[in-house]
């Protein structure tokens, strides 16, 4: 459930008009509901009920240090993937315990970081890296805490590009490494090997894989156990998807539910990171359109927001749905929805059915809060978007419109 509804007649963000915002603000804009993105964290994080858990909001999902804050204020911790997203955890004031390091490419400086940072555990994800962390923290005089991340060869069945649990993806360890990754984790003087860690896949839309990774992983402990290892983090990672068309993803609830059931009695802290499920239908990209355009094979609506806003559609051939801002019920067209960057597959939808726009007309595109801006360029020299943050009948900016200028800052 998210808080974008129509009212009189057009679009609003909680109480917010979309079209002052659009005028004050400009396009393309970035919006998000904090009502929207606050109930979706509590949804999930309340789905684990009183189990010990920590919901770790995945930071590459939306990473506006405004929204980290927010969701920090509710408790959460995130799951960051570079120093990068470590500086914007710490800026928001993310309690280094609340924040878990995932990623299979962490370089030294990174880790040192990390370690400065007191963070909960790195999710390590090869046996050099591991071998890395512990130079690192023997040269700071600490001990790292880490959990190894398992690659269980579980298929998501997901979009090849964001599937990452299958023995032929760059992720995690497989088990029989894995093994041999804890021994030496035992062993070596500067680690700390509290957990175990996974994470399949995103947009996964059925529980089933989940917890056949879940299981595996668990009889993976076990094992651990018995050799006298005790682990008691388990990470599942993030994955839960979301509806952007038709899909019907499993609620919260249900994964809550289902994970519960497996860990109950284990004595596990459970670590989640979810990113889509919380950010993806908490924000909407706001368009104006420039120019309508009819080939003999194609309409176009070409639209000021374009592939370097948001490249889902692009780079996945994902959907999102596009609406006016202020509907005219005009008779619908099939169109392609396009930005002014000059490739080909620069497009927000292709062979879309829309009500007929017109010049100077505003078009929102739902579920961009997660990669969304996050994922955004200056390809073609385009400024970046502005992002906004709205709670009840207020709007605050929380990243001003990039300018030439900025463009330009770095090329001294
Ligand atoms: N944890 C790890 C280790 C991850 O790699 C990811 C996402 C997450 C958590 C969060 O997953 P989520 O709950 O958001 O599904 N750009 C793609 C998605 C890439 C996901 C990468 N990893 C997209 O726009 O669909």
């Amino acid at each position: 459930m998210h808080l974008f509804q129509y009212r009189e007649g057009s679009l609003f963000a909680e109480d917010v008009s979309i079209i002052d915002l659009a005028s004050t603000y400009g396009t393309p804009l970035y919006v998000y509901s904090a009502g929207t993105l606050e109930r979706h964290y509590r949804a999930f994080d309340s789905a684990f009920g009183k189990a010990a858990h920590l919901t770790c909001f995945s930071v590459k999902a939306c990473s506006n240090i405004h929204i980290l804050k927010l969701l920090g204020s509710l408790g959460a911790g995130v799951d960051i993937v570079s120093g990068g997203e470590l500086h914007r955890a710490l800026l928001a004031g993310i309690p280094g315990r609340r924040i878990v390091y995932s990623g299979v490419g962490k370089r030294p400086d990174e880790i040192r970081s990390a370690l400065e940072a007191d963070i909960l555990m790195f999710n390590v994800e090869s046996l050099q890296e591991l071998r890395t962390i512990e130079e690192v923290a023997a040269s700071m005089g600490t001990t790292a805490r880490v959990s190894l991340r398992i690659n269980p060869d579980v298929d998501p069945h997901t979009h090849p590009y964001i599937s990452t649990g299958l023995q032929k993806n760059k992720f995690g360890i497989e088990m029989t490494q894995a093994l041999e990754g804890y021994m030496l984790a035992r062993d070596l003087p500067h680690i700390d090997p509290i957990g175990i860690d996974c994470h399949i896949g995103s947009q996964l839309t059925s529980l089933s894989p989940f917890l056949e990774a879940l299981d595996k992983v668990l009889e993976f402990r076990e094992h651990l156990s018995i050799l006298g290892l005790d682990i008691s983090y388990l990470d599942l990672g993030g994955g839960l998807g979301i509806t952007y068309g038709e899909e019907t993803p499993p609620h919260p609830r249900d994964f809550g539910r289902a994970v519960l059931e497996r860990t109950k009695g284990l004595n596990l802290t459970l670590v989640l990171e979810p990113g889509r499920v919380i950010a993806g239908n908490a924000g909407i990209l706001v368009t104006e359109v420039l120019y309508t355009k009819t080939t003999p094979s194609k309409q176009f609506v070409i639209v000021d927001a374009a592939m370097n806003d948001l490249v889902r559609p692009s780079l996945y051939a994902s959907y999102h749905r596009i609406a006016e801002v202020l509907p005219h019920g005009r008779t619908e067209q099939t169109v392609d929805v396009v930005g002014p960057i000059c490739e080909s597959g620069d497009f927000l939808a292709r062979d879309r059915v829309l009500p007929a726009v017109e010049q100077g007309e505003l078009l929102a595109v739902f579920s961009a809060g997660a990669y969304g801006f996050s994922m955004s360029s200056q390809y073609n020299s385009r400024p970046r978007a502005a992002e906004v943050l709205v709670r009840g009948d207020t709007a605050k900016s929380i990243r001003r419109r990039e300018t030439y200028d900025d463009l330009t800052a770095l090329e001294g």
